[in-house]
């Protein structure tokens, strides 16, 4: 029960819990999120992609500072959360929520200025392959923003969770090995708490 109540982390259902969770991590990741987000250079003509883009309230944040952001999330109740929130701009055909997988990234190579990751790499299969996609789809001089409250397993509140869930924690040095690996030029900020924003530049 307390299990496949937080499994919703991972991929919230389509329930009662599911949105519980959703609603609750819109609110409870925005302190994390707004630090990351601070590393980011955002020009009103961007256009933002945000990956497991959960409860939708990076995009109603970006959508305050770039013209178009899209949103990609393999759960239909995170596309249903994130759609609710920013349906003015999705009416006004600025933003775009999608359900799908990050291992496969529905969008053209070279076309998106910036692409975040915030809690949600932990979940990611086959991440590297996950991470030549957003290297595929983002143009020269674009920015991958990974923003996670974990940078190293046995940090203080996360092992319990990574062992409870059997998700993987990267720590800034494999994030460096497989993004510069790519050809990504990579450099990161923890803050006192070992939160971490990994920024990967993509160089022409
Ligand atoms: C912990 S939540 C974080 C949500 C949001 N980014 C935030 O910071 O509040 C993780 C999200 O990533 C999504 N996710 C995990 N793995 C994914 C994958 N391979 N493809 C697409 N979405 C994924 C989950 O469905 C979930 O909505």
């Amino acid at each position: 029960m307390f299990k496949s109540f937080f499994e919703n982390v991972v991929k919230p259902k389509e329930s009662f819990s599911g949105r519980f969770m959703l609603k609750n991590m819109n609110k409870g990741h925005e302190k994390l999120a707004k630090w990351g987000r601070s590393f980011l250079q955002i020009y009103k003509e961007d256009i933002i992609l945000d990956l497991g883009c959960g409860g939708g309230r990076n995009i109603e944040y970006f959508l305050t500072k770039a013209c178009k952001v899209y949103g990609i999330d393999y759960s239909k109740a995170s596309v249903e959360m994130a759609s609710f929130l920013n349906k003015d701009a999705i009416k006004a055909g600025r933003c775009k929520i999608i359900e799908g997988n990050v291992q496969k990234i529905p969008f053209k190579d070279k076309s998106v200025d910036i692409v975040t990751a915030f809690e949600t790499i932990y979940f990611w299969n086959n991440i590297e392959d996950c991470f030549k996609e957003v290297y595929r789809v983002l143009k020269d001089d674009g920015q991958f923003l990974i923003c996670n409250e974990g940078a190293f397993r046995e940090q203080k509140n996360i092992k319990k969770w990574a062992d409870m869930l059997n998700f993987e924690v990267y720590s800034p040095t494999d994030l460096t090995k497989m993004l510069s690996k790519i050809g990504f030029i990579c450099e990161y900020h923890l803050d006192d708490k070992k939160q971490l924003a990994f920024i990967a530049k993509k160089h022409k």
